[in-house]
């Protein structure tokens, strides 16, 4: 009980409106400094945060989360069947099939890159290795909305999109057309223009389920809350220790863990490699309602 308390002061001490100024650092040294101190099961760090402020870690976030309206996988009697490994990770059992993780620099669409590694990685599995492209998130960004947008897109507008309409490979409309372009019809630079396509989507709702999508068809995208801490990530187990909610992401899930009793989500940000566990992190199951639901779709790799 009065550790309890000392930790709601300390947490109070981080999150008072004081600090939550748009020009204020969203993850200043104390609070790292802080989050080391009160707990040992994971690391924060500054080095890819820096001195990035409330305002730009607003902007690499979504204002809401996206909405659930996907029905529910009919998984019937499977989930009784299914007896889930301790632990799992998709980078062991599809060596070759997960991808690079992704980089998302200035066009913050993690709705848009979660699904299309996903699916890349879905393609690969389903196919045993004979499908194995990364696909393009940037085509998603220019073709999926009314007009070409980062920040407005979510994830069941992402898989919606993949079911409807497919997406080329990733060399095919490179992140650099967005900004300069509209939704393209050609390969730049020319080359063959392939549409990979979804044939049906699934929602996974709750950790059995997800974990099932996972072992049955590859990694699953899901909706998060992105706390100031979050950005520290390092490495360990992610709990949300302090610091207010900025916003929503969307992240690629490829397994669980187990650290000292603690179950964990291995997932992939699209931060790039200098962010977390080389762009990977763990995160405590239930925590920042990444559990509610995952969204992924079977790739319709005969089509081909
Ligand atoms: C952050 O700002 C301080 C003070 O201006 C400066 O000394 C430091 O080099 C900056 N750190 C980074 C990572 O830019
Ligand atoms: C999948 O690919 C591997 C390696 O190429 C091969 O050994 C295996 O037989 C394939 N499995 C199926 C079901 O095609
Ligand atoms: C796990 O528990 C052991 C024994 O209590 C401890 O020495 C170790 O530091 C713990 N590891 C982590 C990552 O918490
Ligand atoms: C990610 O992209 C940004 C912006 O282009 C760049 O500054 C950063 O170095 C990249 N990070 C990695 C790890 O590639």
């Amino acid at each position: 009980m009065r550790y309890l308390l000392f930790a709601s002061i300390c947490a109070l001490a981080f999150s008072g409106p004081i600090l939550f100024q748009d020009s204020d650092l969203v993850a200043p040294q104390e609070m790292i400094d802080e989050i080391n101190r009160v707990q040992d099961s994971w690391t924060a760090s500054s080095d890819w945060v820096g001195n990035m402020t409330v305002a730009e870690a607003k902007q690499r976030v979504a204002p809401t989360i996206g909405s659930q309206k996907f029905s529910n996988n009919d998984w019937g009697e499977l989930l009784n069947y299914l007896s889930f490994p301790a632990t799992f990770d998709s980078r062991q059992q599809w060596p070759n099939c997960i991808h690079p993780i992704q980089n998302d620099s200035d066009c913050h669409a993690g709705w848009a890159f979660a699904a299309a590694d996903s699916l890349s990685d879905r393609f690969c599995i389903a196919s045993n290795g004979t499908v194995n492209n990364e696909l393009s998130a940037a085509f998603i960004v220019l073709c999926s909305l009314a007009s070409p947008s980062c920040i407005e897109g979510t994830t069941d507008s992402a898989w919606n999109f993949l079911k409807q309409f497919g997406i080329p490979k990733a060399s095919c409309t490179p992140l650099s057309l967005i900004g300069s372009s509209q939704c393209p019809s050609l390969c730049h630079p020319l080359a063959p223009f392939t549409l990979f396509k979804v044939k049906k989507i699934y929602t996974f709702q709750g950790q059995p389920e997800i974990q099932a999508g996972i072992l049955t068809g590859g990694p699953v995208e899901v909706n998060m809350e992105v706390y100031q801490d979050f950005l520290t990530y390092k490495g360990g187990v992610y709990k949300h220790t302090t610091g207010k909610l900025i916003g929503y992401t969307s992240v690629k899930v490829i397994g669980w863990g187990n650290q000292n009793g603690t179950n964990y989500w291995i997932a992939a940000n699209a931060w790039g490699t200098s962010w977390g566990l080389q762009g990977y992190f763990w995160i405590a199951f239930g925590q920042c309602k990444f559990d509610v639901e995952a969204i992924a779709g079977n790739p319709d790799y005969k089509a081909q």
